[in-house]
């Protein structure tokens, strides 16, 4: 049966693509709705070209972010989703938006959680020293950046690397383990419970299946 995904974007929405290239007919998830809260956001066109139907509900329009999450709920659910996905949506979300899509909603985060929380996340591993880095995909819950990870891919940071290097070898990693983590939870092998992400029935370690690239 299908699994009916939801994506949320704010930008150029590359990790949309990876998405949407992953769909095939062994693939359970589908792309129902792409959803934006900045009507200048690449990942638009990209959804427009995939033959996706796309919805920009700009945050500046509401009064406040209670209100703006409550239309982005309704946005949404007008999809009856099973699963929604965070791309690049550059917003902190209300306890009540995340607490409704518990369990069924996830977020990519580029760095190696719980390291680099927030923003700027290549730039602070660099300046750290960082030996390794990377990125996550984890269930969204109240703490910002810190559901429990599902999938985590690392990459050594090599001596010199440029910021834009890691960036891009950062992209390439998120785009192979968000289309896996959705696939997965498509097809029900991948689901959160109250001891954490759980895999094929076993709770997953904290920092997610491990991808080593
Ligand atoms: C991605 O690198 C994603 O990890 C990051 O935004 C980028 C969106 O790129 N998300 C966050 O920083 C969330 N805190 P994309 O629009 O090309 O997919």
């Amino acid at each position: 049966m299908a699994c009916n995904v939801v994506v949320l974007i704010s930008g150029s929405g590359s990790n949309l693509q990876a998405l949407i290239d992953s769909q095939d007919e062994d693939n359970p998830a589908r792309i129902r709705a792409v959803i934006s809260n900045r009507a200048d956001a690449y990942g638009l066109q990209r959804a427009q070209a995939a033959g996706i139907p796309t919805r920009v509900l700009p945050h500046r329009d509401f009064a406040d972010r209670e209100a703006f999450d409550a239309a982005l709920m309704q946005a949404i659910d007008a999809h009856q989703p099973d699963l929604v996905v965070l791309a690049g949506f550059m917003r902190i979300l209300t306890p009540g938006f995340v607490r409704h899509y518990r369990g069924r909603l996830l977020n990519i985060h580029p760095s190696l959680l719980p390291r680099h929380k927030g923003l700027d996340t290549h730039r602070r591993a660099l300046e750290a020293g960082d030996s390794e880095h990377g990125c996550s995909v984890h269930f969204v819950t109240e703490e910002l950046d810190g559901g429990p990870v599902a999938i985590q891919a690392t990459l050594a940071i090599e001596p010199g690397e440029t910021l834009d290097d890691l960036a891009q070898r950062v992209h390439v990693a998120e785009h192979q383990i968000y289309p896996l983590a959705m696939r997965w939870f498509a097809e029900g092998r991948l689901h959160l419970a109250e001891q954490g992400a759980m895999l094929d029935g076993a709770t997953l370690p904290a920092s997610g299946y491990p991808i080593r690239t």
